[in-house]
């Protein structure tokens, strides 16, 4: 099973002491565990930048960095942990406590959870910056606040308490936006095992079968490789797939329509994230084959826009052309071609971005723009490309032949010196291969 050492996870907080500079300090907390109703919690998953520093799982954590008066110091590198305690293990399972946060996380200082407040005193004195996420956690804010106040009521033993606090997402995004080939080796298994969930859906299909039923195939493939799903399955038959988000998955899939389905899975913390769109019965219709390819063309045009130098926006613009120039000669639209483009009138139809960027989230960070522009795709930069149409099932301006279609196309491209490629490339996605697999499995 591939994962991730300590040595990727100490190089990350090296470059991280490095990019803070001298007299720093950095607080990093895991996320908090999350109730689901009355005493019955979610299922426990880590910050991704947290893990991407640590390599930590367990809730109730939080790392600091700190640096010294020169960089060639070195730094430290504490983990706040929870404390062993056998009844507490006995009951909701193994924690590595003080010795593992040491021997096994490379930690140079542990300190139980408990004492956050008491030891974080004396690491904030004397440094010149704070890095810290404000505003993911109001609760843990609150408690920086109260730790920054009482530095600086330190005052009188000549210390001083940072002069300045500094979003750490500044740096720790950028670091994480930039996969290096460890990262994408994880990404590539998360895409693996999702096109293989994708592959058995499109094998077990069949009209009369409820949407739910559809969402277990592709969760017995992700469970039985040991992962969850990244975000909320989209499993959307014919009208279903217009509503963008549809996660209710409960209604029946119907002979002579599509299915939509949007899934994937994570893989030690590394996303996937798929959209697949074939006919629940296993022929496409001649209007839904129109409508597809439309959206295949736009989507193959718009992955080999994603080149090093392009602008992040340059496969949407790539799409939009060639979607709206298809609907203009299906006759779904009228008009100019680059009047409805700048007008946006498109919107109609297509009503979301062509892609976001890809890794340890869904939803990546990183930011888009740079100095006012888009920023342009660097080698290691994930991004996804999924263009789509979606006619509204009441939308008395179409024909009603097309009303109530809904198609998404969704991969995962990796920006490379050698050009786009395709995490995602296992799942078949033309009409011909689709049909193919589908027939050969009725
Ligand atoms: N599955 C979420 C998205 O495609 O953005
Ligand atoms: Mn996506
Ligand atoms: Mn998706």
């Amino acid at each position: 099973m591939k994962k991730l050492t300590q040595v990727e996870f100490k190089e990350r907080r090296d470059r991280l002491a490095e990019l803070m500079g001298p007299h720093s300090i950095a607080i990093i907390a895991t996320s908090p565990v999350a109730m689901r109703n009355r005493d019955a919690d979610y299922k426990y998953r880590t910050d991704s930048s947290f893990f991407y520093l640590t390599g930590f799982a367990e809730p109730e954590a939080v790392a600091v960095i700190e640096t010294y008066e020169s960089i060639d110091e070195g730094y430290t590198y504490s983990l706040f942990c929870r404390e062993r305690n056998r009844e507490m293990e006995i009951w909701n399972g193994y924690r590595a406590g003080i010795d593992g946060a040491i021997e096994q996380y490379e930690a140079d200082e542990a300190y139980a959870i408990d004492l956050l407040d008491e030891e974080i005193l004396e690491k904030l004195l004397d440094k010149n910056q704070l890095f810290y996420r404000i505003g993911q956690n109001a609760e843990f804010d609150a408690r920086v606040a109260k730790w920054i106040a009482a530095a600086n009521g330190e005052s009188r033993r000549g210390t001083s308490a940072p002069a300045q606090v500094v979003q750490l997402d500044r740096l720790v995004d950028e670091m994480r936006l930039h996969k290096d080939a460890n990262e994408l080796e994880l990404m590539q298994i998360a895409a693996d095992i999702s096109a293989e969930a994708h592959t058995r859906a499109m094998q077990t299909v069949k009209p009369g079968m409820m949407e739910y039923a559809l969402e277990a195939e592709l969760n017995y493939v992700f469970g039985r490789n040991g992962c969850v799903p990244s975000y909320n399955s989209i499993v959307g038959g014919g009208e279903n797939a217009c509503i963008l988000h549809y996660v209710e998955n409960d209604k029946e899939l119907k002979d002579g329509d599509l299915v939509l389905i949007d899934a994937a899975c994570e893989y030690q913390f590394y996303a996937s994230d798929i959209t697949r769109t074939f006919p629940v019965n296993g022929k496409f219709s001649p209007e839904q084959k129109a409508l597809y390819n439309l959206v295949l063309d736009a989507q193959l045009a718009a992955i080999n826009a994603v080149q090093i130098g392009n602008s992040y926006k340059e496969p949407h613009y790539v799409a939009v052309r060639i979607l709206v120039q298809g609907l203009l000669d299906l006759g779904i639209m009228q008009g100019d071609l680059d009047e409805i483009i700048a007008s946006e009138s498109y919107r109609q139809f297509y009503m979301h971005g062509t892609g976001h960027w890809l890794g340890m989230d869904v939803h990546d960070v990183g930011t888009y723009k740079v100095d006012g522009e888009w920023r342009a795709y660097e080698a290691g930069m994930v991004v996804t490309v999924e263009p789509g149409l979606y006619i509204a099932p009441d939308d008395e301006t179409v024909d009603p032949k097309w009303r109530g279609i809904g198609i998404r196309i969704e991969d995962d491209i990796v920006a490379t010196k050698n050009g786009p490629l395709n995490l995602t490339a296992k799942v078949v996605k033309t009409v011909d291969e689709i049909e193919a697999l589908m027939a050969a499995t009725k």
